[in-house]
């Protein structure tokens, strides 16, 4: 395979660490497909495992490549593929074990790759991956929010937090959630209600809802309490030693730790499609730029409230 560029890195550490450079992509496995990247977009996940605070999972073997959502164009598939076929559009995510979507071409399996619907432009379906399945296995596969119910996001008008609260008004059901004060004209026209600040006081809202998601991981123990009605759900998707801990015990709350689940991100694109989920933008940039970009985002949170997404020429 011809030498690709890629932002990848040769050892763990702060952004510092990352380079865009030639790559060349691996010889397909059976199971993998090779896509022309047109877009990626960037998840906090991205940087985390660049820390290397996954490296018991993601393992100490370099160049490592950044970034795990995508959208383009099939360009080959391996032997043992049966779904896709060369010159699909499609979106999907990477493995942290098999990172870097931010490169002109990435190898990945065929599971956790879907095709595209046709009224997304690239950019756009580049945004869905990871906050899409996440959001929909919080609300759907394990919060089981039903309507009539009622939810609460915190940090609604995040990356996952933003598509939840979309799945959740799409099932019938209503949805509270807090937000920066400065944003709360967003929240409204979100359909959120009531909105309140990251350190509202709980007992403002004390037993009146049947599943929260802390998509901050920052909500106390006895905030949630306070909150969650009798029969709720409280699902945090920030794991720590601890979270997990006491998610094992008996009780209402449960770390998510996402499953790219290739039935799940094919309900998320088909929702997209219909415009039922809706993942704002924040700043495009071509792969070229996309070093000191995502250095503000990460350092400096911009863009807010949006996506940065690099695309190739
Ligand atoms: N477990 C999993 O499988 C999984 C999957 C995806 C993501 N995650 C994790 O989930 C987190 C959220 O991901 P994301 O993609 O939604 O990130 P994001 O797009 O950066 O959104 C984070 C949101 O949290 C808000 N926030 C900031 N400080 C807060 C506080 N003190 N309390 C409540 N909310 C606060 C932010 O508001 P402002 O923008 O106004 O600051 C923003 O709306 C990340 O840590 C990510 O690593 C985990």
């Amino acid at each position: 395979m011809t030498a690709v560029k890629r932002i990848q890195y040769h050892q763990y550490g702060g952004p510092e660490v990352l380079r865009l450079e030639e790559f060349e992509p691996r010889s397909l496995a059976p199971n993998e497909v090779l896509v022309r990247v047109h877009a990626a977009s960037a998840n906090p996940m991205d940087w985390k495992i660049r820390d290397g605070i996954m490296q018991a999972t993601t393992g100490r073997a370099f160049p490592r490549g950044f970034g795990t959502d995508f959208a383009g164009i099939v360009e080959a598939v391996g032997t043992a593929v049966a779904r896709l076929r060369v010159g699909d559009e499609v979106l999907g995510g990477a493995s942290p074990q098999k990172a870097g979507s931010f490169a002109e071409a990435v190898v990945v399996e065929e599971d956790g790759v879907v095709n595209k619907p046709t009224n997304l432009s690239f950019v756009e379906a580049s945004a869905l991956p990871t906050v899409g399945i996440t959001a929909f296995q919080a609300i759907v596969r394990e919060g089981e929010a039903k309507a009539g119910q009622s939810v609460f996001v915190h940090g609604c008008l995040g990356g996952v937090g933003r598509a939840a609260v979309q799945i959740a008004l799409s099932l019938g059901a209503s949805v509270a959630g807090s937000c920066r004060p400065s944003a709360t004209a967003d929240a409204r026209a979100l359909g959120i209600h009531p909105i309140v600040g990251f350190d509202f006081d709980p007992e403002t809202l004390a037993g009146q809802f049947d599943l929260i998601l802390d998509t901050a991981g920052t909500l106390p123990k006895a905030a949630t309490r306070m909150l969650t009605k009798r029969t709720g759900h409280l699902i945090d998707i920030n794991p720590t030693p601890a979270k997990f801990a006491r998610s094992a015990m008996p009780g209402p709350y449960q770390v998510l730790i996402a499953q790219p689940l290739t039935a799940d991100l094919d309900t998320i694109a088909r929702a997209a499609g219909q415009g039922a989920i809706q993942v704002p933008i924040g700043r495009t940039v071509p792969l070229a730029d996309a070093l000191s970009a995502l250095t503000e985002l990460e350092l400096h949170r911009t863009p807010r409230g949006g996506k940065l997404v690099a695309v190739t020429e």
